[in-house]
């Protein structure tokens, strides 16, 4: 019997809304997919394009970022700066190979409990329909640097 795509999703989530909006879900007893792994940030303008590489690179098959409504970021404009990094962003993901549709924002203040449900559970279902990823591994592969030991030269 084939066993059912669980996805892995990598949510990088600001302190100060979103993960204060997730709380609130919990809190609320609001049942939600247990797919997603958040990770904290202070704010969505500290997210830097690495740590996205870096989930896929990791295993995630979806990544989403929210944080606080445009106007509402605790540092001012840190979300205004992380919209602007990821309109280009994503497009660089293409151009690397990486498929830019498993990649996902959102706006989600404290007080959206149900909001951030309904968003993490869109985005399983998303990534679920897509399948797992493999492109990263794969293309590692392609670029893959023979080990000098491997080559038969002794490595001291
Ligand atoms: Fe939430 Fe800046 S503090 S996006």
């Amino acid at each position: 019997m084939e066993e059912k795509f669980e996805p892995k999703i990598a949510a990088f989530v600001c302190n100060w809304c979103t993960y204060t909006g997730a709380d609130l879900a919990g809190t609320s007893r609001l049942k939600q997919e247990a797919n997603a792994r958040l990770i904290r940030v202070p704010c969505t303008g500290r997210i830097d394009p690495v740590f996205i590489i870096k989930a896929f690179e990791n295993g995630a098959d979806g990544v989403l970022i929210s944080g606080c409504h445009p106007g509402d970021c605790h540092y001012n404009a840190g979300n205004f700066h992380a919209r602007r990094r990821w309109i280009l962003f994503k497009n660089l993901l293409d151009f690397i190979g990486i498929d830019s549709s498993r990649l996902y924002f959102s706006w989600v203040s404290a007080s959206e409990g149900k909001k951030w449900v309904d968003i993490v559970d869109g985005v399983i279902d998303a990534v679920r329909a897509k399948g797992p990823f493999k492109q990263y591994k794969k293309m590692n592969k392609e670029i893959e640097i023979p080990v000098a030991a491997e080559e038969g030269v002794s490595v001291k």
